[in-house]
């Protein structure tokens, strides 16, 4: 079996639920529920008896020991982290706690129980930690995209605590001998994904008739990736990734802001058009930009695609069409994520100034 950490979450969940469909072993699932974390991303999943959910922190070291020693997990995949950069901007230290102390105390865990393996449950074991492109910093409009050789430095509290996760996870193959392997990938959209981020959020304040806030002049640039093809670059590495290497995950689809706003509204207009007439785009609006905002991210996969042989199965054009259908058939979902916490975390984060 399995041991996935954060499997409540987006990109988590999307990966549970492939990896089973795909008929991959059984899955352990370790996660927190924090405000990001949702049982009901899983509930194709219930009554499964190829799914364990079990709540609680990765830092919890007497936990985790346990499990391991219950489970044996031929890997672990670890993709528990608090993740979104404004909120790392507004209150840093559950990033710390989480994405640095609690990626710490995991490792010494697995280092823990996995020294004293032996033979094959030792050699074939996999600790793949799931990472992010941000903490290579910010691009210049002409540089070259970010390869894995590209120097670490990370501008947000967000990508600073991942980027000291990811030196730990290097730190125990190098040091320990630990069969680490690291992926770094861009900016993910799909089923799932919390409103709090830009695509979500557009989707949803659009249909809800709310604004659709802006950062700046909207002319940063991310490079997006379906979730269902992060989830098979991860099931890749996790296959036949080079033990201590990082590999760069991304989809060749580099866009500003403001064209994925744009995008999102025209789809919005086809699938579901306002009521009383016009535009979705109409709700645009430019607000204050975010502080140290990293300008362009840009990945260069070329090293999966000839070490692994991977590739992004989804153009932007399909994948976007799908996320917006999938937000226009899951109006419950949004509606139940959308707790007192999330319109709270609203309110306060897009208070006029
Ligand atoms: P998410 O915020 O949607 O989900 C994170 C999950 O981790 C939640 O279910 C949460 O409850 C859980 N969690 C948080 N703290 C925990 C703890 N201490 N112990 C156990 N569980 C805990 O994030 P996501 O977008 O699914 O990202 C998953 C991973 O992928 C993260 O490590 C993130 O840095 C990385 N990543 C994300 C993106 C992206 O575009 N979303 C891109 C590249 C890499
Ligand atoms: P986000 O989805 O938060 O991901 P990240 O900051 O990790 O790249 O934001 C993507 C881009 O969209 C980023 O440049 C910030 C911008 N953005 C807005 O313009 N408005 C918004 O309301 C949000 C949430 C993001």
């Amino acid at each position: 079996m399995i041991l996935v950490t954060g499997g409540a979450g987006f990109i988590g969940s999307n990966f549970v639920l492939d990896w089973l469909a795909a008929g991959g072993e059984p899955v352990v699932n370790l996660d927190k529920l924090t405000y990001a974390g949702n049982r009901e991303n899983l509930r194709a999943l219930d009554g499964d008896a190829r799914h364990l959910f079990v709540h609680g922190d990765i830092g919890d070291a007497q936990l985790v020991a346990g499990l391991l020693e219950r489970h044996q997990p031929r890997a672990l995949l670890n993709f528990a982290a608090e993740s979104h950069v404004d909120r790392s901007i507004h209150a840093p230290g559950t990033f710390i706690e989480t994405n640095v102390v609690g990626t710490f105390r995991l490792l010494e865990a697995v280092r823990a129980w996995w020294g004293g393996l032996q033979g094959a449950p030792r050699e074939g074991f996999r600790f793949l930690h799931v990472s992010t492109d941000e903490v290579y910093g910010s691009l210049a409009p002409a540089d070259p995209a970010f390869t894995e050789q590209h120097q670490y430095e990370p501008n947000s509290p967000y990508s600073a605590s991942k980027a000291a996760s990811d030196h730990l996870v290097r730190a125990y193959h190098h040091t320990y001998g630990l069969p680490v392997v690291t992926t770094n990938c861009s900016n993910n959209y799909g089923p799932y994904h919390f409103p709090e981020k830009l695509i979500p959020l557009m989707i949803v304040n659009a249909l809800a008739g709310k604004p659709l806030p802006v950062y700046g002049d909207g002319r940063q640039v991310r490079d997006w990736l379906y979730v269902g093809d992060h989830c098979s670059a991860i099931r890749r590495v996790l296959e036949a990734g080079r033990l201590g290497e990082t590999y760069n995950v991304g989809g060749w689809n580099e866009k500003p802001n403001i064209e994925i706003v744009q995008v999102v509204c025209a789809l919005l207009d086809e699938l579901r058009p306002r009521v009383g007439g016009g535009s979705y785009a109409d709700q645009l609006t430019y607000v204050k930009d975010r502080p140290g905002h990293d300008r362009r991210y840009a990945i260069d996969a070329r090293k999966i695609q000839r070490e692994l042989g991977w590739r992004p199965a989804e153009t932007f054009e399909t994948g976007i069409r799908k996320t917006v259908q999938w937000y226009l058939e899951n109006g419950d979902w949004v509606q139940r994520v959308q707790s007192g916490a999330y319109r709270d975390w609203i309110a306060t984060h897009y208070a006029p100034a």
